[in-house]
């Protein structure tokens, strides 16, 4: 069968580069430094990669990305065909500031299975974890799946959290969450692991509601797939360009995107470590002689969900990469 191999465990050691180099740009204030340090460890380790991969969502067109470009071929090309999403970092801002929750994340499908994405910036996002799957609806007022994620998980409303990027689109989603008394998670950036974060075992959030990145949802639906959760989003036209875009390709933002939609596939793995410290995941902690990291690893057919703490050392990495783990920042620049 192919994908008897759990290729999750191929995968985290691309999350895992891509959070040890891209770590070293912790607070420089330079998002391209992160995004290229991160890109470039991701697409090395990729390579050894048994899949023959094709990137769905990656960096952007192949001529404003030279890696990790939507269409680009990836891994070894013996395994199976396989869709992949990637984010080498999601949540640059958090990284260039050195502020917590950026994460690198990678999620594979088997092919033809991941939401071919338009090129449509922003999606509308209601994401819950397993124990509150199929009580909410995109549709439905705020305060009503505020009230049956609290029924479904038995709770009251006001111990019900709810996350939410803290943006001006969001004032009114906000007065809306406020009027039922539930908790708000205000987050800044990285609406993955917020909507992750739903489905993990004592979930620091309930529900993910709101405006976020159209990219971010499909990755982020591939995790709830892995662990029973559930998403539903809405195409969001947010500017001039959008609304062109959804008109050229006769796009229904009227049209609910279910899980399913998203990720049709029912082999799904899903690899994120830990950048900057965050409730999702441990940062990458930097010792004399190497790091360790932090990554969360899960399969969609078995469910499983593996938690897996890496000390890496950086002479023997140099062995098996020529990327240069073991220099100084100013040198990884050069
Ligand atoms: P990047 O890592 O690409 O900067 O994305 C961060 C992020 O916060 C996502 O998690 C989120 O989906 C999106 O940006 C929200 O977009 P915006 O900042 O434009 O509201």
């Amino acid at each position: 069968m192919k994908f008897e191999r759990n290729l999750g465990l191929d995968l985290v050691r691309a999350t895992e580069s891509a959070a040890l180099r891209s770590g070293r740009w912790m607070g420089r204030g330079d998002k391209n430094g992160c995004d290229q340090a991160a890109v470039d460890a991701m697409r090395m380790a990729l390579e050894s990669v048994p899949i023959n991969g094709v990137v769905v969502i990656g960096e952007g067109e192949k001529d404003e990305a030279p890696m990790l470009y939507t269409g680009e071929q990836v891994g070894t090309g013996d395994g199976p065909e396989v869709d992949i999403a990637v984010d080498p970092v999601e949540g640059t801002t958090l990284l260039a500031e050195g502020m917590p929750g950026a994460i690198a994340v990678v999620a594979v499908a088997e092919r033809g299975s991941l939401y071919n994405w338009q090129g449509l910036a922003y999606m509308n996002k209601l994401a819950v974890g397993e124990h509150a799957a199929g009580v909410v609806d995109i549709d439905a007022p705020v305060a009503d799946n505020i009230h049956n994620v609290a029924r479904a998980l038995d709770k009251h409303v006001e111990d019900v959290t709810v996350v939410v990027l803290d943006r001006p689109r969001h004032t009114e989603l906000i007065r809306e969450i406020r009027q039922t008394g539930a908790r708000i998670k205000l987050i800044l950036h990285g609406d993955v692991s917020a909507g992750v974060m739903t489905a993990i075992e004592d979930p620091p959030a309930d529900i993910l509601m709101g405006i976020g990145g159209a990219p971010e949802a499909v990755i982020t639906a591939c995790a709830l797939k892995c662990t029973g959760g559930e998403i539903q989003c809405k195409l969001s036209a947010r500017s001039e360009k959008d609304q062109a875009l959804i008109a050229e390709q006769g796009l229904d933002v009227n049209h609910v995107y279910g899980i399913n939609d998203l990720v049709r596939g029912d082999y799904v793995f899903f690899s994120a470590t830990g950048i900057t410290s965050g409730e999702f995941l441990r940062g990458v902690e930097y010792f004399g002689g190497g790091a360790r990291t932090h990554s969360v690893v899960m399969r969609s057919m078995t469910g499983t969900v593996r938690h897996i703490d890496a000390s890496h050392r950086w002479d023997k990495l140099m062995q098996i990469s020529n990327l240069p783990y073991d220099r100084g920042i100013d040198q990884v620049i050069g």
